[in-house]
Order: C-alpha cells, then sequence, then structure tokens
C-alpha cells in the first residue's frame, strides 16, 4: 500500500550533524522524501505532538529534550513507508535495536534516539498534519 509517514531528526541528531547521512539511508532504501524543514518546537508543539504519551514518566523529559534545539521534519512515501522507516530506525531504545540500523549505528540513548517516525497509519496522518499543509508536501 502506497503509505505516507513522518519523520524527524531529533535535536541530538542535529547537534551532531546527522541530516545528511540519516536523509541518505532514507534515500537509499528507496523511499521518497515529499516534505522537508527545520524547526525550533515550543513546549506546547512539543506536548501536543507527543500528547498520547503525557502520563508517561519521562514525558517532561522527553519535551525537555525535544525543545533543547531544531529539529529536522520530513514526511516520506513510499509502498509500505510506515514499516519500512521503522525498520531503517531499528528500535525505540538504540542498545536493543538492530545493527545497520539508524539508531544503532547512531543513537545514544533510550531518550536521545536520533530519529522519530510514526508507529500506524493513523498516528502518521496525525503526525504529518501537525507539521505539514497539504500545500507543503509535493508529487514526485
Ligand atoms: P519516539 O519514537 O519519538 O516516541 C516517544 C519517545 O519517547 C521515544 O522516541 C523516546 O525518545 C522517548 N522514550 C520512550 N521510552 C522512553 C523511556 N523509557 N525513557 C525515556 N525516554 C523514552
Amino acid at each position: 500500500m502506497l503509505e505516507r509517514t513522518l519523520g524527524i531528526v531529533k535535536p541530538d541528531g542535529i547537534r551532531r550533524g546527522l541530516i545528511g547521512e540519516i536523509l541518505k539511508r532514507i534515500e537509499d532504501s528507496g523511499l521518497r522524501v515529499v516534505a522537508l524543514k527545520m524547526k525550533q518546537l515550543t513546549r506546547s508543539e512539543a506536548e501536543g505532538f507527543y500528547y498520547v504519551h503525557r502520563e508517561k514518566p519521562f514525558f517532561n523529559d522527553l519535551v525537555d529534550f525535544m525543545t533543547s534545539g531544531p529539529v529536522a521534519l520530513f514526511v516520506l512515501e513510499g509502498e509500505n513507508a510506515i514499516e519500512r522507516y521503522r525498520r531503517l530506525m531499528g528500535a525505540t531504545d538504540p542498545k536493543k535495536a538492530e545493527k545497520g540500523t539508524i539508531r544503532s549505528d547512531l543513537a545514544e540513548s533510550m531518550q536521545c534516539n536520533t530519529v522519530h517516525g510514526s508507529d500506524g497509519p493513523d498516528t502518521a496522518r496525525f503526525e504529518i498534519s501537525y507539521f505539514f499543509a497539504a500545500t507543503e508536501i509535493v508529487k514526485r
């Protein structure tokens, strides 16, 4: 199924100059970048994005981290894009991520895990529309 998914290079990835490396892995996998921008999230934007995690013990630290510097936001498109990008990223905890995945190779910790990706079709729809207007997404 042709899908779109929302991806983020998190502040730790931006600080370490990893935008190019991450987009290279994505492009080499055959997924198409159909929207892309840099953004400094406000607290309320980060809280809204991670609303489903609002009761988790790590929520405040997560919001602190996600607002600690700019992020790169992008929309990917392709057949089964959601699952393919999740496989490229690897498990949330870089210590548990498979070798060769973005998080296994590049991420520092469970919190500073360098990239985000939507975890399913409903989440992808919510997350894409949270950051991108329809007019910011290109056809290719
Ligand atoms: P992400 O895929 O963006 O979704 C929620 C984020 O919360 C996750 O990546 C991690 O950055 C963070 N996270 C998830 N679980 C934990 C945890 N147990 N401790 C700290 N941070 C976490």
